[in-house]
């Protein structure tokens, strides 16, 4: 197969994260016989400086025509970007796994989840209004897109360990939330295999640090996916490692979990880890679309190899290791190359 990607560099650690995925991309595409054509694709703050919108028009059009996308994170323009992407390509599931890694300090070694957050309404829509003395926000919730979310959780569980959680607020939020775990219970019905349970999400932020291994699939609205993943990264590790999937019914968006990193930009210390895991479920999603075993056995190659070289150490400063962000997207592809070989 050949493959189209827009890449999206992003803002601050994006273009280091971006270069290090390039790395591993390219020796994926060499040792597994896949053709991947990175076409590059300008949004985000740097875009808005130059252009002053962070999403040009044109760039929009080239995304569209590609296969899929494979996204840095971008700065304080993340709402114009990927928050208005993600509504406008009806990108409805947000996918994020959490699973602990070896020779990374976790909450629990056992813990393997992933958060499916709805990536289309809540309190994201942008209707706000208000001054400074008072000022409203509106949530939408939709049996739609509430039925649709929680069937893409419960397939996902059908190929995990057969749990889903819908997380919620329910008792306070009885229009939206009670709408959404409606509508998450009536799926459930259908779902006769899948072990359901609901649970309060200030519950469940305390459950994510209590025992996290208890988790398999957890579905959720969108603000509170947004902030449990960020926790849930922690339990395992940490940002740095935690990768994302914004998927639709034909195209998809592949990305970090965290932020543009300004603290840390420009220095090439920032983990290449959660951009290169971003990659492997990238070409995972392309191997499901297109029937392509070969992009499956990349993937794997891919995580195998970041998991090596994170039990060998070789990794950046913020898990203890002494590499730059250059180095360990060496690494790691060098590992790659090693596995083929062996
Ligand atoms: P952040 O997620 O960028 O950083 C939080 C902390 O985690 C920082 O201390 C940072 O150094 C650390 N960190 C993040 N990624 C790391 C990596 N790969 N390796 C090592 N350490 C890492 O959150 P922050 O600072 O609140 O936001 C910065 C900007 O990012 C904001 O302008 C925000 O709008 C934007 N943002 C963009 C997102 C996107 O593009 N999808 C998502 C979240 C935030
Ligand atoms: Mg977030």
């Amino acid at each position: 197969m050949n493959y189209r990607i827009a890449l999206m560099e992003g803002d601050g650690i994006g273009p280091e994260q971006s270069a290090a995925a390039k790395t591993v991309l390219d020796d994926a595409e060499v040792n597994f016989d896949l053709s991947i054509e990175l076409i590059p694709v300008e949004a985000g703050d740097r875009a808005a400086k130059n252009y002053g919108v962070a999403l040009p028009e044109g760039s929009l059009a080239t995304l569209t025509k590609c296969d899929c996308c494979l996204k840095g994170p971008v700065g304080n323009s993340a709402y114009d970007v990927i928050v208005r992407l993600r509504q406008l390509l009806d990108l409805y599931a947000n996918v994020r796994p959490a699973r602990a890694l070896p020779n990374v300090p976790s909450l629990s070694s056992q813990t393997d989840l992933v958060i499916v957050r709805e990536n289309t309404e809540d309190l994201y829509i942008g209707l706000e209004e208000g001054d400074q003395q008072k000022a409203t926000a509106t949530r939408l919730i939709t049996r739609k897109a509430s039925e649709r979310i929680a069937k893409f959780a419960f397939d996902m569980a059908r190929r995990r360990r057969k749990t889903v959680t819908a997380v919620h607020k329910a008792n306070v939020m009885k229009k939206t939330d009670g709408l959404f775990l409606s509508a998450c219970r009536e799926v459930a019905n259908s779902y006769v295999d899948i072990d359901f349970k609901d649970m309060l999400v200030d519950a469940a932020a305390m459950n994510l640090i209590r025992k996290p291994d208890s988790f398999d699939v957890l579905v959720t609205t969108n603000m509170f996916g947004d902030i449990l993943s960020d926790e849930a990264a922690q339990v395992v590790g940490g940002l740095g490692l935690a990768a994302s999937g914004n998927i639709g019914d034909s195209f998809a968006i592949f990305e970090p979990v965290h932020g543009s990193a300004p603290d840390i930009a420009g220095k090439n210390i920032a983990n290449p880890t959660s951009m290169i895991l971003s990659a492997a479920m990238m070409l995972d999603w392309l191997s499901e679309h297109n029937g392509d075993k070969k992009a499956a056995a990349a993937s794997h190659a891919i995580r195998h190899s970041v998991e090596t070289c994170l039990s060998a150490g070789e990794t950046t400063p913020d898990l203890g290791g002494k590499l730059t962000t250059t180095e360990m997207a060496d690494a790691v592809s060098r590992r790659i190359s090693q596995r083929v070989i062996a």
